[in-house]
């Protein structure tokens, strides 16, 4: 898939954009802070609802304006569509005109695998960013797992809030069963879906990794959940009622899954150099790609921040030979110099794109 048309309005520092995009290869290039990355996210913006640098959504409509804009025209192979989203006090989404009413309908629409430089934190830092790798690919694929996880994240603080009532405010401890239950019923679901996905994963990660390194490396993923039908996260949570109280949070459930990735048997996180890290990352990356490519049939759009300077010349052109038929989005800060392939090469300068070149 690939989207033929962006359209901004006070988006970050762009006053006004209207763009056409080609379907396989476009660089943006341009010094720091002109707003390059600030494309890459208007798209993320209209694929997942949200952005991927903040919280804070205010942050993306242009200083002293009081409303945003961004519109993409994507092209499917058997539809196209319009996404619309409206960012004043509060965020609206159009599909094709029409406003959708939760963000689970809106996921899937346009497919995107995003690389970013805070990328290579998936495997140097806590767990938190690599059950958000879990999220972003699953969530598009399966948008009945985004709203299980809401509803089981709402639950969680709910849990939360309550162990802390027995704790200061001497509420019963036999009413903890009632989130209990729910968490259950919601965590036996995920983990569902995050076994499927693994398995998705393991099949393909160890020969991608292969076949960008060209070395004989044999890397393995293990997936780490407390438990795995409803019947065992009830039993877990019950038995740590206490340490929960003692806490104040819960302390066994799927809010604590994580993966670790092994290179030739030791954990890549822990004894992998820095390039071995970025390597998995990538091999990571085009292993999502690869399975929302199978699962849709189509190739998603693959969105690189800043990523090819880490690259060097060789495995640069070898990554977009193998992306011949992927949308690509590129933001580097030289204009790169690309072989064999069909590209649009756009200077960005503060919030402007100024020359168009196509080749
Ligand atoms: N709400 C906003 N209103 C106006 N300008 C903004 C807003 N948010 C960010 N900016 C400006 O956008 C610019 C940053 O854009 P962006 O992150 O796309 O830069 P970049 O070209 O990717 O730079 P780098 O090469 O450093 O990554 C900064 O100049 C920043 O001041
Ligand atoms: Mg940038």
């Amino acid at each position: 898939m690939y989207i033929s048309h962006i359209k901004l309005q006070n988006f970050r520092n762009y006053k006004k954009l209207s763009l056409d995009l080609n379907s396989n290869i476009n660089i943006f290039y341009g010094d720091n802070g002109q707003g390059k990355t600030n494309v890459i996210e208007a798209v993320f913006l209209c694929g997942m609802g949200k952005s991927f640098r903040t919280n804070k959504e205010q942050e993306l409509i242009r200083l002293e304006e009081n409303f945003s804009e961004v519109e993409v025209e994507f092209q499917k192979k058997d539809r196209e569509g319009v996404i619309r989203i409206v960012l004043e006090k509060k965020k609206a989404i159009f599909l094709n005109g029409v406003k959708i009413k939760k963000l689970s309908d809106l996921l899937g629409k346009i497919n995107l695998v995003i690389f970013s430089p805070d990328d290579l934190e998936i495997l140097k830092e806590g767990p938190s960013k690599r059950r958000r790798f879990l999220d972003m690919m699953i969530g598009q694929l399966r948008p009945n797992y985004i709203h299980c996880l809401n509803l089981y994240l709402k639950t969680l603080e709910q849990r939360n809030n309550y162990l802390k009532q027995i704790r200061f405010e001497s509420k019963q401890e036999n009413m903890l069963e009632i989130w209990d239950e729910k968490l259950a019923e919601y965590a036996e679901k995920i983990v569902a879906y995050r076994i499927e996905f693994m398995q998705k994963i393991k099949e393909k990660l160890n020969t991608i990794h292969q076949d960008i390194t060209e070395e004989k490396e044999t890397l393995e993923i293990e997936y780490h959940t407390d438990a795995k039908t409803k019947e065992e996260f009830f039993r877990l949570l019950k038995q740590n009622h206490r340490l929960d109280m003692l806490k104040g949070y819960t302390t066994k459930g799927v809010h604590r899954d994580d993966f670790t990735i092994f290179i030739n048997g030791r954990q890549v996180n822990i004894y992998g150099s820095q390039g071995q890290n970025r390597t998995v990352v990538l091999s990571l990356k085009l292993t999502e790609l690869k399975i929302i490519e199978e699962e849709i049939g189509e190739e998603p759009i693959l969105l690189l921040d800043d990523f090819m300077s880490e690259l060097d010349e060789k495995r640069r052109n070898r990554l977009l030979q193998v992306m011949r038929n992927t949308q690509v989005l590129i933001t580097c800060t030289d204009p790169l110099e690309l072989r064999n392939v069909s590209s649009n090469l756009f200077k960005v300068e503060n919030g402007e794109i100024k020359n168009k070149e196509a080749f």
